[in-house]
């Protein structure tokens, strides 16, 4: 008997994830898993696309998000990621996720960057969980509990000081019971003034249920400026007293004065792979984009208002401008448009690019979907990476650029059966034209979908056609890490 399949893609240029080399074939998928990959000839299907000198990839998994919110409210609110070919998200970042902490009131920065309190109504992670799966998203979710959401929760306001041990036992806890309600793993943000606060000893005790859960421990550093080295060096030590893999986030080199280190960063970094298990994402682009933090600023970096609550005209304008307009300077300017968002060029071009080109790295956007003005890596990441720093500037070869957005991805994160071209993998997939995929989202006009972005599948349904945009299927589902056996 032939084979019938519900799709099949033929004579794409297959890119399996893997970082193997490219090969001309057809995809046949059907339900939501990828059944055969080769020469289908002989194989019919209730759609076909023939797809002659596109490319063909799993779909784009983003390691880093703060969609936490952003997966909650529909397809429309991730038009974003769906157009960028992403298929999956890693939500709960920096220490920051929306369960399982109510809030009566506007949450603290950075927990603001999800929104305000009437976001804040989850007191469990099952909860969270639930309402994924009542109302999906375009997009799977692989969920990280965070460190903030739980201490704010534990501690109540105050959290500038270091946790006492009853908190860190109700802490521990609520993440030993987020981990059996879907999360996959534990995020703190070091680096944010609340969180500054919590010496690695209570990290440690906190993270101790990720070991029996098999969970993974996520971190935005302590430092990612002059500290960076003893930062990396913290992470690795967390790992190591709680038994469990670790993974830097946004791995980057701050401000002018380590411009360059990205150098030793990595080599540390790669010493320490030999010896346990250690990840890193990054973004494909020399500025950051947080909370605006008034007395963070530095004279030599430009800052661009992403929001504003008391200010909102002045998202989108330079800061040194908001300034002069106000007749003061900018710290001051700062503290009247707080509670804000900001982007900051605080990195060097030339370490994106070698952490970016780095074999160990994967791409994570960053992007922060509820921002009035937001970073472009929100909507340009991906196509980014692809078309100007592989295509364009030959940096990395295709396979090698796909890898870091897939397989490599999956792999590292245990996303069981994602990540790979193969027969019994999920059918998340992308297709792409490589001769024209760009991204177009700028810091001037950042909301812009990229180019070159074909069709997107998310467990076999289409959630996006490049021309006409999202279809409204909502296909995603919460998906938790495997364990190795
Ligand atoms: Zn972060
Ligand atoms: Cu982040």
């Amino acid at each position: 008997m032939p084979l019938r399949c519900d799709l099949i893609i033929r004579d794409a240029t297959l890119f399996d994830g893997t970082g193997g080399p490219r090969a001309t074939g057809d995809v046949g998928v059907s339900g939501d898993r990828i059944v055969a990959v080769g020469d289908l000839s002989a194989a019919s299907a209730d759609r076909e696309v023939v797809a002659t000198g596109k490319a063909l990839a799993p779909g784009f998994i983003d390691a880093h998000t703060h969609d936490d919110r952003a997966v909650l409210c529909g397809p429309e609110c991730l038009r974003c990621k769906s157009s960028q070919g992403v298929t999956t998200v890693v939500v709960g970042n920096c220490g920051v996720s929306l369960a399982p902490t109510r809030m009566a009131s506007r949450p603290i920065p950075p927990l603001d960057l999800l929104g305000d309190e009437s976001w804040w109504t989850y007191g469990s992670f099952g909860e969270y969980a639930r309402a994924l799966e009542r109302s999906p998203p375009a997009v799977n979710t692989y969920a990280l509990c965070g460190h903030m959401a739980l201490r704010v929760g534990a501690m109540g306001g105050d959290v500038m000081r270091p946790a006492r041990d009853g908190e860190i036992e109700s802490m521990r806890k609520r993440l030993a019971e987020a981990l059996t309600e879907g999360a996959s793993g534990f995020s703190t943000g070091l680096w944010y003034k609340p969180n500054m606060n919590a010496p690695t000893e209570e990290v440690i005790a906190v993270a101790e249920p990720l070991r029996a859960a098999g969970g993974i421990y996520v971190t935005h550093m302590r430092d990612e400026a002059d500290r960076v080295c003893a930062s990396i060096e913290e992470t690795l030590k967390i790992g190591k007293r709680v038994g469990v893999p670790v993974w830097i986030s946004h791995h980057k080199c701050s401000m002018p004065e380590n411009y360059g280190r990205s150098a030793q960063t990595l080599a540390l970094i790669e010493a320490a792979a030999s010896m346990q298990e250690v990840a890193f994402d990054m973004y494909p682009y020399p500025a950051g984009s947080t909370v605006l933090m008034p007395d963070r600023l530095r004279e030599e970096c430009k800052v661009i208002v992403t929001w504003s609550v008391p200010h909102p005209e002045m998202a989108g304008k330079d800061l040194a401008e908001v300034a002069r307009g106000w007749n003061t300077d900018r710290r001051s300017a700062a503290e009247r448009l707080t509670p804000a968002g900001a982007i900051t060029f605080q990195m060097d071009e030339e370490d994106v690019r070698r952490i970016m080109a780095h074999p160990l790295s994967v791409i994570g956007s960053d992007g922060i979907p509820h921002d009035a003005h937001p970073h472009p890596r929100l909507w340009g990441t991906f196509p980014r990476v692809l078309g100007l720093y592989s295509r364009q500037l030959g940096l990395l070869d295709l396979e090698t650029a796909i890898h870091k957005m897939t397989g490599r991805t999956a792999a590292l994160f245990g996303m069981e059966d994602r990540g790979v071209l193969r027969p019994g993998a999920y059918a998340d997939l992308v297709l792409f034209d490589p001769h024209r995929v760009i991204d177009r989202a700028t810091f001037e006009d950042p909301i812009q979908p990229s180019e070159g972005i074909e069709e997107v599948w998310t467990n076999g349904v289409p959630t996006w056609r490049g021309d006409s945009g999202l279809t409204g299927e909502r296909p995603g589902r919460l998906i938790r890490r495997h364990r190795a056996a």
